[in-house]
């Protein structure tokens, strides 16, 4: 059984640990329920390419494929389910492609019990198989129309086949968890006879709970010799719950998709799983948690599947905090409202100011864009801010400067310290996009000219060259406000200037012309830095 997981290094040193352990704040009575032996390391197989790619309304190009097979390698999953080679051509050359990419990780095809599919696994110059067959009376009564004796041969072929070319092989009965348990055993003893490197329980229709989970795995396990790995679906929500309950009673090895995609409801999402893992159980993955965040964006960039706010790890709100008394305690220590630190997994903390902000809030957000108000200025803002949210405005940073800078007595926008004078995009099918721009700073013209992979960026570089290239780009922000091509857009861009601290600038802008748009949102946060260091 040689080979079965990559010799990834994402994983835990005892330092990486304690570190964790200083990260993770989850309630003591997780710790009085650790009375089943455990393992230090479990194994993580990601098929967003695959399981992932079934989710509704997501296709991937072959080059999406190969972008996001790098940034599972780069994160350090174990097994990446490249692909189902036998669907089409073109998932065949995603798969093959990805396989001569020769990542770290161990790459895999998905293949029914045929030698057809299993050959064309071996067309994509792959070394591992993953197949399968389902197994409970429903699939073989509706959807095979075969005896258990057919299907259990036909997994024994299959198998015996694989081996015979050379390939590690991991085996499913679909629909795992609807299957007679005699059954499933004498499944797992037959597949083990045919020489199976690693055998996966699937819970096709994710219909398990947790304990019911617990119970199934322990019986399995006497009759399971080889590693047993859990793949659950998420159609009522447990599917990371019973993927644990699974380890604590021996799955060595969890399927998981980024941002949990998958058919229907999806699958067991990677990042709750390696949290959970870590945070419950002490379990140690390859997975570089800290890259979660950034991998969990690039995926759900390309698939154009949006993270939901509240997702858990990963979600715009996960790390968020509004209400004042949350804020408050979060300023003092983050282990008071959150269950592990943003910074471990990627992502980062926000107060975000609403109609439930107090003093501390407003105050510690000022502070950001080096702001500080005294606590007579503060409650005129919080009171100000609160009316807006009531109103059902939504009160961004960049509208907060704004507030504050009217309590402060400073002028906006019209006067201005920083002017955009002069400004050019060149922009079209193959050529470079080009821009050029004079600025006017407190009475000094400045001139520039630079080069960018869009408009947008070319004008944010030449402004950057004109200005000082000591400036970086924190966060642009783009949102359409109305539908149509001559839709208002409105841009945020918040802005950083390189050894001056943590101090951020902030600026907004609203019209019909992106470029333009964001240009005046740039010169608009560069006006207030600009006017903050020479305050
Ligand atoms: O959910 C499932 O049963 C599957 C199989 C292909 C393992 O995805
Ligand atoms: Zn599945």
């Amino acid at each position: 059984m040689a080979g079965l997981t990559n010799s990834g290094s994402g994983g835990s040193t005892p330092r990486d640990k304690a570190c964790v352990q200083d990260s993770i704040f989850t309630s003591q009575y997780n710790r009085l329920v650790l009375d089943v032996p455990f393992p230090d390391h479990v194994m993580i197989f990601d098929t967003t390419l695959r399981d992932g790619e079934q989710t509704p309304g997501v296709a991937l190009s072959v080059e999406d494929k190969m972008t996001i097979a790098i940034a599972l390698a780069d994160l350090g999953v174990d097994v990446i389910e490249a692909g189902f080679p036998m669907t089409s051509p073109g998932e065949r050359e995603a798969v093959r492609k990805i396989a001569a990419l020769k990542l770290p990780s161990r790459i895999c095809g998905l293949a029914r019990c045929t030698k057809a599919d299993v050959d064309a696994v071996i067309e994509c110059d792959l070394d591992y198989v993953h197949t399968f067959i389902a197994t409970s009376d429903i699939h073989l009564k509706h959807k095979l129309r075969m005896t258990r004796e057919q299907v259990k041969a036909k997994a024994v072929e299959t198998i015996e086949y694989a081996k015979g070319h050379g390939l590690t092989v991991e085996f499913s009965c679909e629909d795992g968890t609807r299957t007679d348990l005699e059954f499933l055993k004498d499944m797992h003893i037959a597949v083990q006879g045919a020489g199976v490197d690693k055998i996966n329980l699937p819970d096709t229709v994710g219909t398990m709970s947790p304990a019911a989970m617990e119970y199934l795995v322990r019986n399995i396990m006497p009759v399971t010799k080889v590693p047993l790995s859990m793949h659950c679906h998420n159609d009522f929500g447990l599917a990371v719950a019973n993927s644990l309950a699974a380890v604590r009673q021996g799955a060595r090895q969890v399927h998981v998709c980024v941002n949990g995609l998958g058919e229907r409801c999806g699958n067991a999402s990677l990042e709750e799983v390696v949290l959970g893992l870590m945070a419950f159980f002490d379990i140690s993955t390859n997975v570089d948690t800290k890259k979660i965040g950034s991998t969990s964006k690039m995926v759900s960039r390309l698939t154009g599947f949006p993270i939901p706010d509240n997702k858990p790890v990963v979600g715009a709100n996960a790390f968020a905090h509004e209400s004042g008394i949350h804020v408050h305690g979060v300023l003092k220590d983050p282990s008071t409202y959150e269950a592990y630190s943003p910074e471990l997994v990627g992502m980062r903390r926000h107060i975000v100011v609403g109609k439930h902000s107090g003093a501390h809030s407003i105050k510690e957000k000022l502070s950001q864009y080096g702001i500080v108000l005294s606590d007579e200025q503060t409650l005129e803002v919080v009171d100000k801010v609160k009316k807006l949210a009531e109103s059902g405005k939504e009160v961004d940073d960049a509208e907060l400067v704004a507030l504050a800078s009217h309590v402060m007595g400073q002028k906006e926008k019209g006067q201005r310290k920083v002017q955009l004078k002069e400004f050019t995009v060149f922009t079209g099918l193959n050529i470079t996009p080009t821009s050029t721009v004079v600025i006017d700073m407190d009475g000094e013209l400045r001139r520039s000219a630079n080069i960018g992979i869009g408009p947008v960026d070319a004008a944010l570089n030449a402004i950057r060259a004109a200005v000082s290239d000591r400036i970086t780009l924190e966060e642009y922000k783009l949102s359409a406000i109305t539908g149509g091509s001559d839709a208002l857009c409105e841009v945020m861009v918040k802005l950083k200037l390189k050894d001056d601290g943590d101090v951020m600038s902030v600026g907004k802008s609203v019209g019909t012309d992106i470029v333009l748009t964001s240009v005046d949102a740039t010169i608009a946060a560069i006006d207030r830095l600009y006017s903050r260091k020479n305050a």
